[in-house]
């Protein structure tokens, strides 16, 4: 059932949803905008699959009301790629370091990563593992994951200061 309107920025373009109100994040965004990157893994904010950045922080999808988004700026794996395609620098990161192997965490982890990615402030390899501890993975190991972070944040902070 439809019950209300919610009007958003996702991924750049400006969206209107008709949703019902008890929606969570998740549901509106896949369910409604065809996002598939977010994944529904625990659904109650354990595991961070459906992690998407909302005005700019990491937040789990899954325990975020859909109403809540109202005027907010939502960012989704999706919105990484250009629109020809090619993809970002972390994405290739996580391909290039081994760090995707079922791939059903990676679209959340990379989501996660993208504040440590995009900060001055280096990050050491404890400071990533704890930013990104709300998220799980059942395959890598995660060293793989914190290598591609690593990696990512290193090549932006030297491009940045070039
Ligand atoms: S699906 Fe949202 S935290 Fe697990
Ligand atoms: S790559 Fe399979 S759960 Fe992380």
């Amino acid at each position: 059932m439809y019950n209300r309107s919610v009007t958003c920025t996702v991924n750049g373009k400006k969206r209107t949803f008709m949703i019902d109100v008890r929606s969570s994040l998740s549901d509106m965004l896949r369910g409604e905008a065809g996002l598939d990157s977010i994944k529904h893994g625990c659904d109650v904010g354990e595991c961070g699959a459906c992690t998407v950045l909302i005005d700019g922080k990491p937040f789990n999808s899954c325990i975020y009301l859909a109403v809540w988004a109202e005027g907010k700026t939502i960012l989704t794996l999706e919105g990484l790629s250009t629109t020809q395609g090619t993809i970002s620098d972390i994405q290739q990161a996580f391909i290039d370091e081994g760090a995707v192997q079922c791939g059903f965490c990676t679209p959340g982890f990379i989501m996660a990563s993208i504040p440590i990615i995009e900060s001055d402030i280096p990050a050491s390899r404890d400071e990533i593992k704890r930013q990104i501890a709300g998220n799980l993975c059942r395959c890598t190991g995660y060293e793989h994951i914190v290598d591609a972070i690593e990696k990512t944040q290193k090549k932006r902070i030297a491009e940045r200061t070039r």
